[in-house]
């Protein structure tokens, strides 16, 4: 649904959207999920957001020609990895191109959720189950029920700005 005010109907240029969202730093995901013929996919991602506590639910938005979507679409299922602070080259890898993004990170099939999980490189890994979906223009929405969860210790790899930082609390926080 289109916004609408006493200025009638409008929309904001795309660059103004982009820049908007920008200048509000999140974490850095990488949603995996196995295909049809069975290998896994995954790409980065930073629309992971909390949907409901119970049950716990969150959703994701993926472009809809993102091969990952197709095989969350597939299995019903995703896991979500959240990135470490050193994870940066692995949020450039699986937001590029390559052929196959899992031929260079430590991953394995999950025995909780069956989905695949980097091993070394996130700090929280979680299964979900696809309980909706939503188009929305150019992206779905896409709400997952949690299953399971792992975490190991460490910080978190943001990105804001255009550009990846390390979580680095205040000395007094
Ligand atoms: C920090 C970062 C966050 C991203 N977040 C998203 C996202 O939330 N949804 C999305 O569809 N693409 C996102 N992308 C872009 C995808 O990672 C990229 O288009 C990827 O190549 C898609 O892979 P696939 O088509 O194999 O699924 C993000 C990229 C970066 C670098």
């Amino acid at each position: 649904m289109a916004v609408s005010s006493e200025l009638g109907e409008q929309t904001c240029a795309e660059d103004d959207y982009r820049a908007l969202m920008g200048s509000f730093p999140t974490g850095v995901a990488v949603v995996t999920s196995t295909g049809a013929d069975g290998f896994p996919r995954g790409l980065t991602c930073s629309s992971l957001t909390s949907v409901a506590v119970s049950p716990p639910t969150l959703l994701i938005c993926l472009h809809t020609r993102s091969s990952t979507l197709e095989a969350l679409y597939e299995s019903g299922r995703f896991a979500v990895n959240l990135l470490r602070a050193e994870g940066r080259r692995v949020a450039e890898l699986f937001s590029r191109p390559v052929d196959d993004r899992f031929a260079h990170v430590a991953w394995a099939f999950s025995a909780a959720s069956g989905q695949p999980v980097l091993v070394e490189d996130a700090i929280a890994f979680a299964g979900c189950r696809v309980t909706r979906s939503l188009l929305v223009g150019d992206h779905a929405v896409v709400l997952g029920e949690v299953t399971d969860v792992t975490r190991a210790a460490g910080a978190p790899l943001l990105y804001g700005l255009r550009r990846f930082a390390a979580w680095r609390p205040d000395q007094d926080g």
